[in-house]
Parts: C-alpha cells; sequence; structure tokens
C-alpha cells in the first residue's frame, strides 16, 4: 500500500489513476485548482478501498504544490508515489498568434509547474529516504511537429528533457524520476478549448481518423500505468502505452477494425 500525490487529477488521465490506484488500496491526495470537488465524485471515490483526500493545488504557484507536499505528507505519514500530472493544451492556432495570457498558462502549467512539482518532491523524498517521482509526456516529447500545438508540444519537449536530466542528477540516491507516455487519450484536453469550449480539432476529419484510431479512454491507460508504477523499481523508466508497434497495428487493421471515440 503506497501513498500517492496527483496534482491535476479532478478529470482525465489524473483521475482515472486515482481510482486504479484506491482500487489497489493505496492513500491518494488528489488536487486541481478547485476549493472543492463536486460531491457526486466524492460519493463516488468513497466505494474504493483506498482512502483519499482533496487539496486545492494550482500548480503555477511554487507555493501551492509546498502546501500538496504538507498537507499530504501530514495525513499519510510519508508520500511513495507523486506524479506531475496537470496540464493545459493551447489554444489550436498558430503559435504566433497566441496571445501571451494563453502562452503563460501553458509554459507555467507544463513545464515551471512540473519542475516546481519536481523540485519539492524531490528534496522532501531525499529527506525522507526515498519516493518516485513520474512527469506526464505528450505530443513534442518524441519531437513530433504539430501545427497548431507547438505551444504544447514546446512545453512536453522540454519536460522530458527535464525529467531525463533529473532522473541523471537523482542516480545513486534512493529518489527515482521517470515518465509516463499516454499516447492520445479521450479527455476534455481533447475535446474543449482551454476555455471550456467544444474544441476546433474535433471537427477536423483527419484529426478524427487519427484520433479514432489511435486513442484510448483515460481508464485503459490508467490502467496500464498503475500496476507498473507499483512495481517498478528502475530509476529514468519510461513508461509508454502507445508504442510504435502498437500505432503500425492499429493504422494497418484500421479498414476492418471500426473504433470510434469522437
Ligand atoms: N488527453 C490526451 O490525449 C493527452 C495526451 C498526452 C498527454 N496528455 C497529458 O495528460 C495530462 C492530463 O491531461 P488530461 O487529458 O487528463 O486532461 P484533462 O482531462 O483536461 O485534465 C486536466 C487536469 O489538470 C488540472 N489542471 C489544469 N491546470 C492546472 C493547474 N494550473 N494546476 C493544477 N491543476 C491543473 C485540471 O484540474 P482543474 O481544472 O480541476 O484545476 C484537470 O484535473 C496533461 O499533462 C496532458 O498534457 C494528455
Amino acid at each position: 500500500m503506497k501513498n500517492v500525490v496527483i496534482t491535476g487529477s479532478t478529470r482525465g488521465i489524473g483521475l482515472a489513476m486515482t481510482k486504479v490506484f484506491l482500487r489497489e488500496g493505496c492513500n491518494v491526495t488528489i488536487s486541481g485548482r478547485s476549493a472543492s470537488i463536486p460531491d457526486t465524485l466524492n460519493k463516488e471515490l468513497l466505494k474504493y478501498n483506498g482512502k483519499y483526500q482533496y487539496i486545492s493545488c494550482n500548480v503555477r504557484k511554487r507555493s501551492d504544490i509546498e502546501v500538496l507536499w504538507e498537507k499530504a505528507s501530514d495525513q499519510w505519514g510519508s508520500i511513495d508515489i507523486w506524479i506531475n500530472n496537470a496540464g493545459q493544451n493551447c489554444p489550436y492556432e498558430f503559435s504566433y498568434d497566441t496571445a501571451a495570457s494563453a502562452v503563460d498558462a501553458v509554459i507555467d502549467t507544463n513545464i515551471k509547474g512540473v519542475i516546481f512539482g519536481s523540485q519539492v518532491a524531490a528534496k522532501n523524498m531525499l529527506l525522507q529516504g526515498g519516493g518516485q517521482i513520474w512527469n506526464m509526456e505528450g505530443l513534442g516529447s518524441n519531437d513530433m511537429l504539430q501545427v497548431k500545438t507547438i505551444l504544447y508540444g514546446t512545453t512536453k519537449h522540454a519536460l522530458t528533457y527535464f525529467t531525463r536530466g533529473l532522473a541523471k542528477e537523482l542516480a545513486g540516491t534512493p529518489v527515482k524520476a521517470g515518465r509516463l507516455s499516454p499516447g492520445m487519450m479521450l479527455t476534455d484536453f481533447i475535446t474543449k478549448t482551454p476555455e471550456g469550449y467544444e474544441s476546433p480539432v474535433i471537427k477536423n476529419k483527419s484529426f478524427q481518423f487519427v484520433f479514432n484510431t489511435l486513442a484510448d479512454r483515460p481508464e485503459t491507460v490508467a490502467a496500464f500505468f498503475v500496476p507498473n508504477m507499483l512495481k517498478n523499481k528502475k530509476n529514468d523508466a519510461h513508461l509508454v502505452w502507445l508504442t510504435n508497434a502498437k500505432s503500425i497495428a492499429r493504422f494497418m487493421k484500421s479498414p476492418f477494425v471500426k473504433r470510434k471515440l469522437i
């Protein structure tokens, strides 16, 4: 039974991983920017074996992340697994058209939020004598260039470099850093704009084909990540859901196997 913290776990893959950890009997600190989570979600989470608490944390603020560590370790004693999952997409438009406020949001959340989260977790895990830090990759982590998603890809490219470097810096210590590569998932992140409206990308026919071929529900990806994190003993581990082989197989099967997510 492990004590787990997940940033950005009110929805999407963060919430899906929370449920798998709770099913495994872990104690989970979930978080997001709101002061609290809806009663319906509280009722649902109470059904699982493990215990949970919700702590408000905007990863753009380092002080919030420090409070998240303090409250989680006060509650459970120590933290075994810390997942920097909170992420923001950029507006679906050319990078040169994107407003400064949207540039700030995506850089602050995906780069600074992950760096602050990793710093707070690494320093405290070194003090407590061990732990694992996992950072959530995305488009750009593998160098792919996708127009109108360049700002987001820039942040994930940086996150991958940072996390590999962090693992190198932690080598020989009892603290490990690793990366989670989820592929494509049907979440608000894809279907909605950062402001919560329907995303224009889901009306694009070629995007629909690629997404329906390659994407999965977050629950499927969480069911792969969580057991592998729980048994991981390696520093610099890289858990990849959508491998190149799986992508090729899905494209080859696409004329015969119809997958429809959007
Ligand atoms: N969906 C995909 O296809 C895909 C593919 C590759 C990688 N990813 C990555 O997976 C991660 C989760 O994405 P998702 O698809 O699950 O997205 P999602 O459903 O939109 O969920 C995003 C989560 O992040 C939280 N969040 C956003 N900004 C935050 C901030 N400043 N501080 C704290 N929490 C914040 C949100 O919580 P509140 O709104 O409650 O604050 C929410 O819980 C992201 O890092 C994303 O880049 C997603």
